[in-house]
């Protein structure tokens, strides 16, 4: 994969008005943000408008609105480390893939590249522009597999989904401590004993590690790659009440 537009994010889902001191990736203090005047198009990209990526010999072009939607409009890193990830690493030809909390469905696009059957799922309030984005990026047979947008809201009407997935992936999506039970819930719902869950993520406060923890007492965790430019990792869990079979 190649990057046309490749700065990395400057800043974090965190509460607006807030910044972390990162100085070691891990620590939760927070500092009021000083009001200054700047360039919001030089200070970061998620600002934006729209961001040009390259993947398995095709461009993807991710019209962003972080204005309008704010995290789910916009491309994070941990999207585009998983993406390089699925596409080095695994096979995904005729695989079932779900992605969750897609965003823009970048990482989603790449499976759906690469052959994969994907269904690509978001929350309701960001299904409209991520339909966008695939709509104008995978247009119908230009895939192997058409690509699949639903619903789906972390924990809620599992039942509409299946548990025979082959893989589950989701970039950046730990983030709400809110949210970590339902995600949990979720990700053990999708996954029967054959899957394996694909997480990209940036442990950005103590509190992610928390998830990660949670998850380790239902899936056996590997991490299996490291980005230290972006510091991203990404996570292969497996479900432990299968691997001791
Ligand atoms: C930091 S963004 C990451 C977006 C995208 N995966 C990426 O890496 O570019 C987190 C995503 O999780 C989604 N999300 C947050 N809470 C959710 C929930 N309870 N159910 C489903 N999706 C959720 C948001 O809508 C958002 O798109």
């Amino acid at each position: 994969m190649d990057f046309e537009q490749n700065d990395t994010e400057t800043t974090a889902p965190c509460v607006s008005g807030q910044v972390s001191n990162r100085d070691d990736g891990r620590n939760d203090k927070t500092y009021a943000l000083a009001v200054v005047p700047y360039d919001e198009d030089k200070l970061s990209p998620f600002h934006l408008a729209e961001r040009k990526f390259r993947f398995a010999g095709r461009e993807l072009v991710i019209r962003q609105s972080w204005r309008e939607l704010g995290v789910a409009a916009v491309v994070w890193d941990a999207a585009v480390v998983l993406g390089e990830y699925l596409e080095t690493e695994v096979t995904l030809t005729d695989q079932t893939v779900v992605e969750l909390g897609a965003g823009t469905g970048l990482t989603g696009m790449v499976a759906a590249l690469q052959g994969a059957k994907v269904t690509i799922t978001e929350r309701e309030m960001a299904l409209a522009s991520l339909r966008r984005n695939i709509k104008s990026n995978i247009p119908p047979g230009t895939t192997p597999h058409p690509v699949l947008i639903q619903e789906l809201t972390w924990g809620q009407n599992l039942h509409h989904y299946p548990s025979s997935y082959q893989y589950v992936i989701g970039s950046d999506i730990i983030y709400i401590k809110e949210t970590f039970q339902d995600l949990l819930k979720t990700l053990v719902h999708l996954s029967n004993c054959e899957t394996v869950v694909l997480l990209g993520c940036k442990i950005r406060y103590e509190r992610d590690t928390d998830f990660l923890k949670m998850l380790e007492g239902k899936f056996e965790v590997k991490e299996v790659r490291y980005d230290q430019r972006r510091d991203i990792r990404v996570y292969k869990a497996r479900l432990r009440s299968c691997t001791s079979l």
